[in-house]
């Protein structure tokens, strides 16, 4: 690993939410698909992968966001690239996306099964997110949110900006995705969003908690 402490700590100050691209500047394709890679690269529970990451660059669709989009509208015309997150609906033990987990594994037979028990424990029993379909939902939207980090900052490394995205109507822009075709609605369901571009003005940082006040040693 060739990348020093202080390039990494010089990425994370480098990196503020973006509001203001520059609408001239284009992400290359290739940074495009690096930053796609860390996504796809990042961890998950139990190797899950519960996600999708849809590159949105079509003008239509973007200005059918922008009025159920309060935290993106602003964003919208002048992003080099929109990338919309899709969790994984209903990832239960039993479905056939867990056995799935375990297939790319290499596992079948007797320790596939014994691998599918131990989700169930840890679904039903520990993590109580096998509940209903709301709490499964949030499970594999919450592993969404690590490749969102993993994505932002490898962008900032590169000096690309970003943007992270909650501020939309989740049920009317998973209408307008699902309508246009980009996902079946019954599978998977908008996580989050993120932009990316490159900023057409200073960002001031926000500040941050005092380390005492966030991080605590127990020894
Ligand atoms: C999950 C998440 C969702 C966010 N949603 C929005 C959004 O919709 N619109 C926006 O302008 N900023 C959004 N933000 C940016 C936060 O407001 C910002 O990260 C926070 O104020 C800290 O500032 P900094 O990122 O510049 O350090 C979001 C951030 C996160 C982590």
């Amino acid at each position: 690993m060739s990348v020093s402490k202080q390039d990494v700590l010089d990425a994370f100050h480098f990196r503020t939410a973006c509001r203001y691209y520059d609408g001239s500047r284009k992400v290359s394709r290739e940074d495009m698909d690096y930053i796609l890679e860390l996504g796809r690269l990042s961890p998950s529970s139990v190797g899950s992968e519960p996600w999708q990451f849809v590159v949105v660059q079509d003008k239509a669709l973007r200005e059918a966001i922008k009025p159920v989009g309060w935290g993106v509208a602003g964003q919208l015309d002048d992003c080099s690239h929109l990338v919309v997150i899709l969790a994984k609906k209903n990832a239960r033990y039993d479905s056939d996306f867990m056995r799935e987990v375990l297939l790319r594994r290499g596992l079948s037979g007797e320790k596939l099964e014994a691998g599918l028990a131990v989700y169930k424990k840890f679904q039903v029993e520990d993590m109580k997110q096998a509940e209903n379909a709301q709490t499964l939902f949030d499970w594999a939207a919450k592993q969404t949110y690590i490749a969102l980090g993993n994505m932002m900052t490898g962008a900032a490394l590169i000096g690309i900006d970003s943007c992270p995205i909650e501020g939309f109507e989740y049920e009317a822009v998973n209408r307008i995705l699902a309508e246009a075709g980009l996902f079946d609605p019954a599978e998977w369901g908008v996580a989050t969003m993120v932009t990316f571009g490159y900023r057409s003005k200073d960002i001031s940082r926000k500040a941050r908690k005092p380390v005492e006040e966030v991080v605590r040693w127990v020894e």
